[in-house]
């Protein structure tokens, strides 16, 4: 009995390996076979979770049209993904010059995809301005700005390239949201304003194109790791709690939310959390339980304004 039990626990862990593999090898080419000759438009090519998309898309032979607003940095980004891949496989990306916070811009650049491909198969809303700060000391300029770049932006972008979607009767529209597009955060009053706002506009939008056969998909995650500032390697951090911890604190790196943006777009899903169970848990208790979640709130500001600020 005890032999076999230990002849069976290598099979065993053999055959899991065998399925997990064929598993990842059939996702990979369902992804591939999701995107391919695809025209994909991604805003925000370059920041962080930009350029991992355009890898992702780019590796699944999609015909990218990476839009930012620095040209040296999309030119790298191009060079980059060209230099690593199968050119027998993908395609050259197209660069775009776009700042969502100018109208007529978005819809300059949405006309110039259109004559230049004739169609978009994929638009990812994915640019975004961040803000930090308490209400009363952001000027109205600025929440304006914020309005622009995340709600006018996006929408105006989609406005163009949706008559087309629907008179071919297919397309895709991913907005790449925030948790805080459900949930306030203090501090945060214009930015949780315009991702509320915007997913507001692309859950009406959904019912109102379903018809036609063009999806909606919203992805909302908490954190991703910021290009900028990556948590240091410490001993400590062997720790499987730490570790987790890290997680919560640091986010997810870029690469798994571009490759959750990938299964969202392959399985056409409709909604999307990237979110630990307790920022999940929260929006239920917003939404059940108000006045508890307020009173959680406004325990973490009250903290805050306790502790005295650094420098
Ligand atoms: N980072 C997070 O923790 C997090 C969490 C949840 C959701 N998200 C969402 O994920 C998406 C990507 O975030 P990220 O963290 O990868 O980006 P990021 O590192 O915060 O960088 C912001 C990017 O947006 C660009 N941008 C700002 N205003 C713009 C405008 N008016 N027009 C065009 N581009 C503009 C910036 O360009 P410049 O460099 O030229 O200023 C920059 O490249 C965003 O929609 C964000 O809301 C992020």
């Amino acid at each position: 009995m005890g032999v076999t039990a230990m002849l069976m626990l290598p099979l065993l862990l053999l055959a899991i390996s065998g399925l997990l593999f064929i598993y990842q090898e059939v996702s990979r080419l369902w992804s591939k076979s999701a995107v391919q000759n695809k025209v994909v438009v991604i805003t925000d090519a370059i920041s962080g979770l930009g350029k991992e998309c355009a890898r992702v898309f780019h590796k699944g032979g999609a015909r990218l049209v990476l839009c930012g607003r620095n040209w040296e940095r999309l030119e790298s980004l191009r060079d980059a993904l060209t230099s690593a891949a199968d050119p027998s496989k993908t395609f050259t990306p197209k660069l775009v010059l776009l700042d969502l916070s100018d109208i007529s811009c978005v819809q300059d650049v949405a006309k110039e995809v259109l004559d230049c491909y004739g169609c978009v198969d994929i638009l990812i809303n994915n640019a975004s301005m961040k803000m930090k700060g308490p209400a009363h000391k952001i000027t109205l300029e600025f929440d304006k700005k914020i309005m622009d770049a995340n709600y006018f932006g996006p929408i105006t972008l989609t406005k163009v390239l949706l008559p087309n979607m629907i008179s071919r009767r297919t397309g895709q529209i991913v907005l790449v949201n925030n948790i805080q597009g459900k949930i306030g955060i203090p501090f945060r009053t214009a930015y949780a304003a315009s991702k509320h706002a915007v997913l507001g506009f692309f859950d009406c939008l959904r019912a109102e194109v379903e018809e036609y056969d063009v999806v909606v998909s919203t992805v909302s995650p908490t954190f991703i790791q910021s290009h900028h500032g990556q948590p240091s390697q410490r001993k400590w951090e062997n720790s499987i709690w730490k570790f987790f911890f890290r997680k919560l604190t640091y986010g997810l790196h870029p690469a798994q939310v571009a490759e959750e943006v990938m299964s969202t777009v392959r399985r056409k899903k409709q909604e999307v959390f990237i979110a630990n169970p307790i920022p999940k848990m929260a929006i239920y208790i917003r939404t059940f339980f108000p006045e508890f979640f307020f009173a959680v709130v406004a325990c973490g500001v009250k903290e805050k304004l306790s502790v005295p600020e650094e420098g």
